[in-house]
């Protein structure tokens, strides 16, 4: 039989990955432009929304399911129960965890490719021409994707306890006081009350566009690592006695707050220097660069910092999301870590190419979105809260009330009345109905 699974140093050990995850790209460069192209407040209203009703209950049951089927996504399914169709959340969670990730590589290597920009002088002029320039050449950019592919391979390649839970420990403390220093800063800069207006004072006329919420819940999914078996996978590597409840609190609230200190650092300025929010995947790597650039004397450090910072905040989630796969490919295929992560790392690699490519070098589009967009679109707001409403259905309808209450640890806890509702009624229909006129919209 199979060697006893490896499990988590502590809960903190865990907590901490399961952060580690969580906060990455999504919290800086996602949400910033999907807020951009949302509209600003009712996007933020809605996300925050979901993440509370959706988000919750749903990373709740992954967590549960994995604790109890210590296995990988697929597997899991399989074991707690056999022959039924609820593989399919498995497989999708696979599917969407390669799709992320060969996009999530491009966006990796570009924030490599600032660090190294800021190493050699920084950016200074026009930082949208310097951002479309570099995106729009062929080779340059997937040599930086290859870099950041590289070294989440690496990574992957030691093992759960030594690559992830140590990676994770000590950058998102510094990444949180970088961030709201740059926030302070940002707020500084003549935007401020054109900002704070437009992230948090809701155009209420807005709620009735179909694609804010389809762009809204895709975010939720997608910042919180769920919908993909990520979370189940980890909580596969959690012992019995370690509690979720709190966990799946503190993971959330963590990175919420990122996300909404990313929006401070970014919109004031952007109302300040009068830039388009609604520019796409390139907003960050526009807007930092034109902060830095006004901070004298230091600009340069503080520009080193923060891509490096975001860079390996990027990696821990590369690293969670690569994991998924060489975990589901260890087990499946019995072949080695090692050469599962190598082989399947480089396939993704190449899959991500076009949408490297879909930058400016080459126009791939597909339903009218660069390639780039179309699988975030693809993968974020269809994958994964489809993957998540499978996982709800199965967690609340297959588990009585009773058990479910059981496996996440609610039993005879106030609230767990609450918690029920939520995860059997409201968050799958929520989901659904997102899903469908989403769909339509699109
Ligand atoms: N949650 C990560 C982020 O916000 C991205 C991610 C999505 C990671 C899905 C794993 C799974 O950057
Ligand atoms: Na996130």
């Amino acid at each position: 039989m199979s060697k006893e699974r490896e499990h988590w140093g502590s809960r903190w050990g865990f907590i901490l990955a399961a952060m580690g995850s969580a906060v990455g790209l999504g919290n800086i460069w996602r949400f910033s432009y999907a807020m951009g192209e949302g509209g600003g407040s009712t996007f933020l209203v809605i996300y925050l929304l979901s993440v509370i009703l959706i988000g919750f209950p749903v990373m709740m049951i992954e967590f549960a399911i994995g604790r109890r089927a210590q296995t990988d996504a697929i597997d899991a399914f399989k074991k707690l129960a056999p022959k039924s169709f609820w593989v399919v959340a498995g497989g999708m969670g696979v599917l969407a965890a390669f799709v992320i990730l060969s996009f999530y590589g491009v966006i990796g290597g570009w924030s490599l490719k600032y660090i190294f920009s800021y190493l050699t002088g920084g950016i200074s002029g026009n930082t949208e021409t310097y951002f479309t320039e570099f995106v729009g050449t062929t080779i340059e950019p997937i040599g930086w994707q290859f870099l950041f592919m590289g070294i989440t391979v690496a990574i992957v390649m030691l093992g759960v306890q030594k690559g992830i839970e140590t990676s994770s420990k000590w950058m998102m403390p510094i990444l949180s006081i970088l961030l709201i220093v740059l926030a302070g800063y940002s707020l500084t800069l003549g935007g401020a009350s054109e900002a704070l207006t437009f992230m948090f004072h809701p155009d209420w006329s807005a709620f009735t566009n179909p694609s804010v919420y389809f762009a809204a819940v895709g975010q939720a999914f997608f910042t919180l690592s769920l919908g993909m078996g990520i979370m189940l996978t980890y909580g596969s590597y959690l012992s019995p006695k370690d509690k979720l409840t709190s966990s799946a609190a503190y993971i959330i609230i963590l990175d919420t707050l990122f996300a909404i200190i990313a929006g401070l650092v970014v919109f004031p300025a952007l109302f300040a220097f009068d830039l388009d929010p609604t520019q796409g995947a390139g907003l960050v790597f526009v807007v930092l660069p034109t902060i830095f650039e006004g901070i004298s004397g230091i600009g340069l450090v503080v520009g080193v910092a923060f891509f490096i910072l975001l860079a390996l905040a990027a990696l821990s989630s590369a690293i969670s999301l690569l994991e998924v796969v060489v975990a589901y490919l260890i087990r499946r295929l019995g072949v080695s870590r090692k050469l599962a992560t190598l082989g399947i790392g480089f396939v993704i690699f190449l899959v991500g190419i076009p949408s490297s490519l879909s930058q400016g070098a080459v126009t791939i589009n597909v339903f009218g979105d660069s390639f780039l967009d179309f699988m975030d679109k693809f993968s974020g707001s269809l994958l994964l809260p489809l993957g998540g409403l499978i996982i709800a259905i199965y967690g609340t309808w297959s588990w009585k009330s009773d058990e479910l209450l059981e496996h996440t640890d609610l039993k005879g806890v106030a609230w767990a009345p609450v918690f029920l509702f939520f995860a059997k009624f409201i968050a799958p229909l929520a989901i659904l109905v997102i899903l469908v006129f989403g769909m339509l919209n699109w």
